[in-house]
C-alpha cells in the first residue's frame, strides 16, 4: 500500500453527532490513527436521530454495529469504550494521552473540564499536546455554555437569513451545512498545529466555534454592511448581479438544471445554444441591467426551452459554449453519476467485523486527490472494536486487569440500551405517507449494482 500522509500521527477523539466526526474522519482517510472514544452507556446517536437507519433495514445481532452514522462518520477509525465518568476511564485516556499527538472533543463547554480531561489538565501529562475543542459558541465568551446543533448556529451566524425564496421565510441551510463545514475547519485547525508542533515542538489549544464558522460562510453579506450600508434581501435562486442565474425545470418528474450567464459574452453563447429564439433580440434582454431587471420574464422564457429537454443534455450543450451549467442532482442521480463514477469518488468497500453486509457499499470519497500519497477507506469497526489492541498492545495491560476493567463496566463491546428502547424497523411506505421521504427504489441494490 502506497504511504499516508498522516502515518505515525495519533489522535484520540471523544466526540458524537457530526461537526467533529466528519473532520477526524478526513484525518482517518489520510492515515492518522484515530482512536475514536465513546462509552457504551452512552450511546444515543447510535439508537435514534439522524443516521440511526440500520444497514438494509435487518435489526438482527449487533444492530448497533451497522448503524448508518458509523457507516458515515466512523471509518478508518479504532473504537475504543471508555466510561469516563469513572476514575480508571480517565486514569487509561490519561495513559492513551501520554503516548499520542492530538485530543479532540466535541463535548458543551465545561464537560470535559468537570471529567479532568480538558486541555490544561491534559498538557500536564503530555507537554506538546495538541487539544481541539469544537463547540457551539467557543470555550470563552458569554455563551460559552450553550449547546448547539446545525439548526440553531445556521440561524444565528446569518446563513439562514440568506437561504430562502424572494420574500419567504428563513430556512435551514440543509443538510447540517454548517456540522460539515465546522468538521472540514476541525481538521484544518489540527493540520495547522501538527505543522507547528513540528517547526517547534510546541503543542496548544485549538478553541474552534461553529458560531463563528458559521459566520465565515456568509463574509460577502457582512462586506456589503460594512462598506455599502446595505443589507440584502434572500436572494432564492438569483444573484445581486447576474442574469440569468437561476433553477430550471426540465423533462421529467422534478428534474431541474441551474444555468449563470455573467456577462454579455455568455448570454450570447446562451442565446446561441437555445437556437437564437426571436424573444432573445428583445432589448429587455440586451445589455446585464435590463436582464437583471427582467428576471421573471427571462427566468419563464428560458424555462420554456428547458423544460421538454434532459437536465443532463442541457449541461452538455450550454458547457459546449463556455456557460456554466450543471444539473440538480438527488443521492440517486450522484450515485450513478458518470463523472463521479469515472473519477472513483465511490470506491466500494470491501466489509469486515460484523459490518460483513455492508459488502461492496459505495463510500464517500475525499473530495481532493493527493498524487502520491492518495487517502483510503481501510475498514469500518464495531463498538469497542479495538478495545484488546489498544489496551494490550498500546498500554501494555494484561489479559487479567483487561477483564478486571470489562466486570468494572470501564469497557464492553455491548451497549447498555435504554431501558424500553427496542428497535424499530423504518416502513418506507408509511415514511412516504406522511411526507419524511419524497420515494424510494425497491430495487436499490440492484441500480446500485450492490452483490
Ligand atoms: C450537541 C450538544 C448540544 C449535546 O448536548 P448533551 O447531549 O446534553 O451533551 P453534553 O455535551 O452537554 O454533555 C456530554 C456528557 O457526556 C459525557 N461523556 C462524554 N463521553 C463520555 C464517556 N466516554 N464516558 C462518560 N461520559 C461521557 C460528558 O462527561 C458529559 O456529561 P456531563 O453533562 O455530566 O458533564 C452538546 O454536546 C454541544 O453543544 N456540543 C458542541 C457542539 C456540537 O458539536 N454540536 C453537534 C453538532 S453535529
Amino acid at each position: 500500500m502506497k504511504r499516508m500522509p498522516l502515518e505515525g500521527v495519533r489522535i484520540i477523539t471523544i466526540e458524537d453527532f457530526l461537526a467533529l466526526p466528519w473532520g477526524t474522519k478526513m484525518l482517518a482517510d489520510l492515515g492518522a490513527e484515530v482512536i475514536l472514544v465513546q462509552s457504551h452507556k452512552r450511546v444515543g446517536t447510535r439508537l435514534a436521530g439522524a443516521f440511526s437507519g440500520v444497514l438494509d433495514n435487518k435489526l438482527g445481532g449487533k444492530f448497533w454495529n451497522r448503524n448508518g452514522r458509523n457507516f458515515a462518520f466512523s471509518r478508518n477509525k479504532l473504537m475504543l469504550t471508555l466510561d469516563l465518568s469513572k476514575p480508571k476511564g480517565v486514569e487509561i485516556l490519561k495513559e492513551l494521552v501520554k503516548i499520542s499527538d492530538v485530543v479532540t472533543q466535541n463535548f458543551r463547554p465545561g464537560a470535559m473540564k468537570r471529567l479532568g480531561l480538558d486541555y490544561y489538565s491534559l498538557r500536564k501529562v503530555k507537554p506538546d499536546l495538541i487539544y481541539l475543542s469544537s463547540s457551539g459558541y467557543g470555550e470563552e465568551g458569554i455563551w460559552e455554555g450553550y449547546g448547539a446543533f446545525a439548526r440553531t448556529i445556521d440561524g444565528m451566524c446569518g446563513l439562514s437569513n440568506l437561504c430562502g425564496y424572494i420574500g419567504g421565510e428563513p430556512q435551514r441551510a440543509n443538510p447540517s451545512y454548517i456540522d460539515t463545514t465546522q468538521g472540514w475547519n476541525n481538521a484544518i485547525a489540527v493540520l495547522m498545529a501538527l505543522y507547528y508542533r513540528r517547526r517547534t515542538g510546541k503543542g496548544q489549544w485549538i478553541d474552534n466555534s461553529m458560531y463563528e464558522v458559521g459566520v465565515t460562510c456568509i463574509g460577502e453579506a457582512l462586506m456589503d454592511y460594512q462598506m455599502n450600508d446595505r443589507i440584502a434581501p434572500r436572494p432564492g435562486n438569483r444573484h445581486s448581479s447576474w442574469a440569468p442565474h437561476g433553477c430550471y425545470k426540465c423533462r421529467g418528474d422534478d428534474k431541474w438544471v441551474t444555468i449563470v450567464a455573467r456577462s454579455d459574452k455568455e448570454w450570447e453563447d446562451l442565446c446561441s445554444a437555445m437556437g437564437s429564439p426571436s424573444w432573445t433580440k428583445d432589448k429587455k434582454f440586451a445589455g446585464s441591467l435590463s436582464r437583471w431587471k427582467n428576471q421573471d420574464e427571462l427566468d419563464k422564457k428560458i424555462e420554456e426551452w428547458t423544460s421538454n429537454k434532459d437536465q443532463y443534455e442541457v449541461m452538455r450543450l450550454l458547457q459546449g459554449v463556455g456557460v456554466p451549467s450543471g444539473p440538480v442532482l438527488d443521492a440517486k442521480g450522484l450515485l450513478l453519476d458518470p463523472h463521479l463514477k469515472e473519477r472513483d469518488f465511490f470506491p466500494r468497500f470491501k466489509g469486515n467485523n460484523d459490518l460483513g453486509e455492508s459488502g461492496a457499499r459505495p463510500c464517500v470519497n475525499l473530495p481532493f486527490k493527493l498524487s502520491l500519497t492518495p487517502s483510503s477507506i481501510r475498514f469500518h469497526d464495531t463498538l469497542g472494536g479495538h478495545n484488546e489492541y489498544i489496551l494490550s498492545q498500546l498500554l501494555g495491560k494484561s489479559a487479567d486487569e483487561i477483564a478486571e476493567l470489562r466486570k468494572e463496566g470501564i469497557i464492553s463491546e455491548e451497549p447498555v440500551i435504554p431501558e424500553g428502547f427496542t428497535p424499530q424497523p423504518i416502513e418506507l411506505e408509511r415514511l412516504k405517507e406522511v411526507g419524511t421521504i419524497r420515494d424510494y427504489d425497491k430495487n436499490f441494490r440492484e441500480i446500485l449494482d450492490i452483490k
